[in-house]
């Protein structure tokens, strides 16, 4: 009797299970005799079930990152964001990314890119070009600036969205410094001079060790003296007198009394452990540092750090145009909410956060008028900033920028630990260069 009722309610759900599965069959062929199209039953999927995509960036400090995904997350219910957290150094960054899209890895679904990237990963295939639903959201990319639209465009078409941009910057400490220094002269002076004051130990930090940081750093000095490695003819020119005079002032600085013995090993981490420490009276970085500059819990100097332009050399000062964008990997299994990410991210939403709690200058122009973003930072409610980021220096957009960079980081490397001129060096970035353009 047992036995019976049992196979009976198996049989029930059986044909419970075969009814069902023929009620969907039923309902996907309707669908389909209907005429919808495979995008629209994608989007219907997206809609229904939940999907986890994976994010990655380098290390965040100021703790935007967190609340950038919670406030996307919360938009989006669907969407699940699972954060992977790459190393703080961009090329070590890149070196990974390359590793695993070069093995078609799906696994990261977005990623943040520097600005040197996006030529060199279109042209590699790693990429989505996003066109499509730049056009299909209506996006109009002439609200951000140019040159940050620029950086994520390769053979016509958008590879990356533009996140935040960078300038490089200069940092002082309102308690010590009376009046900026405007030359690099005077930032050597005031250095010498002021360095012990308020508890310092320190006159000037910067970003000295050999890896990309130390190309923007030194691009700003050789801008700043009227020097070029590559013009708007794509001819090298790195070999003239103006990269001589400035590489010898970046000698003249790391061979001082006033940077730390170890400046050659310093990055924008250790810049920033230093400087919110009050260890030094100036430094050289990017403006996030604004936001750990401020943090009460972190810093030792809140209330006491003004920022301003960099140096000038004889032909001006000059900031490098740094930036991040984000990104789709070719492979990701879920392209639609990806995008849906990355629109947000760099969306007015998303760049506000970045902006308030990073630190981070926004690219979309309409955002520095703002009250929110104006209140957040002076820097972002002064209009000379934003002079700054559009007259920044950009590195070449081409897909051997890493060979570029590379030759770059051994040159001016050697030239700093004093195992080449500044001549010599000039010289060897000319010819190497050179090589690496016509190969
Ligand atoms: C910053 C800039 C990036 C640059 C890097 C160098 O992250 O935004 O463009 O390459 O610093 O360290």
């Amino acid at each position: 009797m047992k036995l019976w009722k049992s196979a009976l309610a198996s049989l029930g759900l059986l044909l419970l299970v075969l009814f069902l599965a023929a009620c969907n069959g039923g309902n996907d062929k309707a669908s389909d005799d209907s005429g919808n199209t495979d995008t629209e039953t994608t989007d219907e999927n997206t809609e229904d079930e939940k999907v986890t995509i994976v994010y990655a960036r380098g290390v965040d400090t100021t703790g935007a990152n967190e609340k950038l995904v919670a406030a996307f997350e919360e938009a989006h219910p669907n969407i699940d964001v699972e954060f992977r957290e790459m190393p703080a150094d961009t090329g070590q960054q890149h070196d990974q990314y390359v590793t695993a899209f070069s093995a078609q890895s799906s696994e990261i679904d977005v990623f943040d890119a520097d600005v040197i990237w996006p030529a060199e990963f279109a042209q590699a295939n790693y990429a989505l070009e996003l066109d499509r639903f730049i056009k299909a959201d209506g996006i109009n990319m002439e609200d951000y600036f140019p040159g940050t639209v620029a950086a994520g465009k390769f053979n016509g078409k958008q590879w990356a969205m533009p996140k935040f941009t960078d300038a490089g910057m200069l940092y002082y400490r309102t308690d010590i410094v009376d009046t900026p220094p405007k030359t690099w002269d005077e930032l050597i002076e005031q250095a010498k001079s002021l360095d012990g004051e308020a508890g310092t130990q320190f006159g000037y930090l910067m970003q000295a060790s050999q890896y990309e940081g130390l190309v923007c750093n030194a691009i700003e000095f050789i801008a700043s003296y009227g020097g070029q490695i590559i013009n708007e003819n794509n001819e090298v020119v790195a070999n003239s007198p103006e990269t001589v005079k400035a590489i010898k002032k970046m000698q003249e600085i790391v061979n001082s009394d006033f940077v730390p013995d170890n400046i050659l090993n310093f990055m924008e981490t250790e810049t920033e452990t230093a400087w919110i420490e009050g260890q030094s009276v100036f430094a050289r970085n990017w403006p996030y540092m604004q936001a750990s500059s401020n943090d009460e819990e972190r810093s030792k100097v809140v209330g006491n750090v003004g920022i301003t332009t960099l140096p000038a050399g004889d032909a001006g000062s000059a900031a490098t145009l740094g930036g991040w964008m984000t990104m789709i990997n070719r492979y990701s299994e879920h392209p639609e909410a990806a995008w849906e990410f990355v629109k947000f991210m760099t969306g007015p939403e998303g760049q506000k956060i970045t902006a308030t709690e990073g630190g981070s200058a926004p690219t979309l122009k309409a955002l520095y008028e703002d009250t929110e973003i104006q209140e957040a930072s002076p820097l972002f409610a002064n209009p000379e900033f934003v002079k700054v980021l559009e007259a920044a220096v950009p590195r070449p957009v081409t897909p051997i920028y890493p060979k570029i960079s590379d030759i770059l980081q051994i040159e001016l490397s050697s030239a700093l630990t004093g195992d080449q001129t500044a001549e010599e060096a000039a010289a060897n970035i000319q010819t190497k260069i050179e090589e690496a353009m016509s190969e």
